[in-house]
Formats: structure tokens, sequence, C-alpha cells
């Protein structure tokens, strides 16, 4: 018999010691008193959805109004939209409400799958550019000021360039850089910051996007700070940007039932982070600080740079003769130690304000302890080169609504593709709906497969047919 829902998440609640995943909170861990009593019976009390007396997410005038305003002064944004449907539904909003029908797009090639779904929604069409790829850890880093200009040069008509920064692994875009390069040619800078909601309380990192330059910032308050999961927040600077139509489109893209327990969640989370963000950070910074000293001690390979998110930790498990995946698979039954990622080579842990000196040192002791009898030696990181982004030959929208075909996929060169295939890693699309399949990739994807390199989007896992457009 399978297990019920609500008994896997006791499961996985009694199983894990320390979690180095979203939610912010950290199962509970950092909670702020507010939210810990908006999930009791006192709680559910007040889990209703009367607009009269709460105020309408979906055109607030009073409690949601104010919150939206105290969290925009936060970040230095002009406005904020408070969201329920995670940061899938602020990039939603964001992309629908700055562009129209016919509209072109710039993003790169590994943008979240939210911005293909909204390119879909909206009829717009997207360019593509590469972000940087970190070849000694096989990670997708993130994308340069240069790049940009180049794809703009390129595509000299379209109306916005969406980038990711800080990227899932915490490196940091230059956004004043980008900025100035994206405004200079009358277009929309739309940043993707759902790995980034703390920057404006952490001292010493970047600040947020929003003051910054960018014009609207989508931000993961559940992802990194202690919202609970789906309460993002959308930022919007409006001085290139019309808040009415961003407010209408995130009305139109919303539930008439916006869930108050996450509403409130995101002002609780703002709250908390003005009240004790300071004293939390300053607090982990030194201690996250020794637990890299600590590791890379032990001898383990850790991403670094200046310009690198420290509540980020990608470690490279794979110089141990352990995939990542099966290192995070033996983290959790032995040490109960969840992880947020792995990979091939890696693992990624994500610390928030909600991680301590015990939950730090029960991440060191697991690791150490896990690489206790193994023996160091160099990964072979030769890997097949990525094939060249293929060309485009119909819209997002069109490809999302096509008929299609089933063929074998080594006789597909020159077909139209109905189908997403991402390789993880490195994690960039090879190929979007839409897109010409080409010789190259086929190549590409039938080698990575043969190295047991995961290809998700096929809807055939055996890579023996693809859909195509018929
Ligand atoms: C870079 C990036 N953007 C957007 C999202 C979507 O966020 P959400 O899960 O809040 O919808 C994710 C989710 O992992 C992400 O990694």
């Amino acid at each position: 018999m399978t297990e019920k829902t609500y008994e896997a998440m006791e499961r996985y609640g009694r199983d894990v010691r320390a979690a180095f995943h979203t939610p912010g909170h950290k199962m509970g861990l950092g909670a702020h008193e507010r939210l810990r009593r908006l999930l009791t019976e006192e709680g559910l009390r007040q889990e209703v959805n009367v607009t009269d007396a709460l105020d309408d997410l979906n055109s607030p005038t009073g409690a949601i109004k104010d919150a939206e305003e105290f969290a925009a002064k936060l970040y230095g944004a002009d406005r904020s939209l408070f969201m329920v449907n995670g940061t899938t539904g602020a990039i939603q909003t964001m992309v629908l409400g700055a562009l129209k029908d016919g509209d072109l797009l710039i993003a790169p090639r590994n943008a979240h799958r939210s911005v293909f779904g909204a390119a879909a929604l909206a009829g717009i069409d997207i360019a593509y550019m590469s972000p940087e790829i970190n070849e000694d850890f096989q990670i997708i880093e993130e994308v340069r000021t240069e790049t940009v200009r180049k794809a703009i040069e390129e595509h000299p008509t379209a109306k916005a360039v969406l980038i990711i920064s800080p990227t899932y692994y915490g490196r940091f875009s230059d956004i004043e850089g980008i900025a100035k390069v994206v405004h200079e040619h009358n277009m929309l800078l739309l940043v993707d910051e759902a790995h980034g909601p703390h920057l404006p309380f952490v001292p010493g990192l970047p600040k947020s996007a929003i003051s910054r330059g960018a014009d609207l910032v989508a931000s993961s308050t559940h992802k990194i700070l202690g919202a609970l999961t789906q309460g993002s927040i959308l930022f919007v600077n409006e001085d290139r940007v019309d808040f009415k139509k961003m407010a209408q489109t995130a009305a139109m893209l919303t539930t008439t039932s916006p869930n108050q327990l996450i509403v409130a969640s995101l002002e609780i989370a703002m709250e908390q982070m003005v009240k004790y963000g300071k004293e939390y950070f300053t607090k982990l910074l030194p201690l996250i600080a020794d637990l890299q000293k600590g590791l890379k001690k032990a001898g383990f390979e850790i991403l670094e740079g200046e310009d690198l998110d420290p509540f980020k930790l990608t470690v490279r498990i794979s110089d141990f003769g352990v995939s990542g995946k099966k290192a995070d698979k033996i983290l959790i039954d032995k040490y109960g130690v969840a992880a947020e990622l792995s990979n091939l080579h890696n693992l990624l842990f994500l610390i928030t304000y909600a991680d301590n000196e015990e939950t730090l040192g029960i991440l060191k002791n697991s690791l150490i302890d896990f690489i206790k009898d193994k023996e160091k030696h160099g990964v072979n990181m030769d890997f097949p080169k990525l094939p060249k982004i293929p060309p485009s030959k119909i819209l997002p929208r069109k490809a999302f609504f096509a008929d299609f075909k089933e063929v074998p996929f080594k006789e597909s060169a020159g077909q139209v593709s109905a189908e997403e295939i991402t390789s993880y890693p490195p994690g960039i699309p090879l190929i979007h709906p839409g897109e010409v399949i080409t010789k190259e990739i086929i190549k590409y994807a039938k080698e990575v497969h043969s190295l047991g390199i995961k290809l998700v989007g096929f809807g055939d896992h055996t890579l023996e047919t693809v859909r195509v457009i018929r």
C-alpha cells in the first residue's frame, strides 16, 4: 500500500535532522512566533477568505496594500505585489505585464520554465543567450554584461532582457552594468531574483536588483526567508513600467481565493528580517566561513568567488568517487542531512537565516564522516561540448498548442520539437518546443544518456522516440 500524502510528510519530518533546502524557515526552525501561531487551531479560525474584512490581494486597499508598501520600501522598489503562486506567478506576471503579443524577450538559455510558460501565454518570442558554464563543477553560472550587450546587438527589436541573479548556485551578475546596457537600448530589465530575497538584509552582500537599476524583480521569499511555501513578491520600479498594468496582470493570473496564511506569512517574513535580520546574519557569516574552511581542510573542493552568495554551498563530491546523486541519498539515509540539489558531480546546500551553529556542525561532521574512508582522485570532467542553440521555427505559443506526432529520435533531425529536452548537468535545455532538432543535438543526447546523465522533458525516457510538431 502506498503512503498517504500526510503520512509521507510525517515520515520526512521524522527522518530529516538538518534540512539544507527550501523553504527558508527550515522545517519550522526559523519560524517567527506569529507564523507558528497561524499554524495552530487559533490560526485555523483565521484561515478565511473574506475580502471585506481582511482586504483583497487582487485589489488591495487596506492591510495588504500597507504590507506591500512596507516590502517595497525594504527592497528599494517603488511598488510591490504579493504573490501566492510562487516566483512562477511573479515571473509570469512580469513577462505578461511588460510585453505584449508579438514582442521579443531576450533570456538566458537556462531561464526557469515559467519564462517559456509566460511566452506561450502571451504569444511572445524568446531569443536565448548563453550563460557562463563552469567546467570545473559542470554547472551554469551567471550571464555577463558582454553577453547581454551581444544579444541586444543581435536582437535590437527586443522589448526586454531577463536575467537570473543570483543564480541557483549563488553567482551574481553585474546588475548596474547590465541595466545600463539594457536601458541605453530602451529595453526593460527583468530580474529573476528567486534566490536573492535575503540580499537587502545581509551586511556586505549586493542589494536587491530592484534598487540597482532593474525594472521588475521576482523574489522567492518562501525559498530563503520565513514565508510559507508559494509566498513570493514581485517588485516594480515605475520609471519604465505601468504599475496598474502589472497589478491587473497579477490579478488575472491569481486565484480569487488567495490563501490568507501565505499572504500574512509574507508580511511576517518582512517584519522578522527588520527585527532580527542583522543579528541572524551577523552571527551566521563567520559560522559559514568556518564551515567552508573545515570542508576545504578535509579535502573538499567548494565553489568560491567574490561574486558568490555565501548562503549557497556547492561541494564537489565526485572527487571521492561518488556521484552527487548517490551521496545525496546516503546523506539523508545515514545522517538525516538533506541537500537542496544534487547532480552528477555536486551537492548544493542552502543555508538560510534559520541555520545555526548546530545545523552547520551537523552538515560539516556528516560530510567529513561520509568521505572518511574514501580516496580523493581527480575527476574526469571531459564532457561532450554542448550543442549550438538550434534555430527556432515556431513561436512558443504555437508550439504549445500544435498537433504532434511521435517519431524515432535518431531520425528526427530537421523536425520541429514539441518537447523540451534538458540534460542535468548542466541544466541547459538542448531544445525547446518550436525549435528544430539537429543532428548535433541527437548525437549529444545519445552520448550524455550513455554516460548516465539524466535527460528530462523527454516523454520517452529510453530516447527511442521524440514528439515533433505535425
Ligand atoms: C531561478 C528560479 N526562478 C524561478 C523559480 C520558480 O520559483 P517558485 O518555485 O517559487 O515558483 C525557481 C524555482 O526553483 C528558480 O530556481
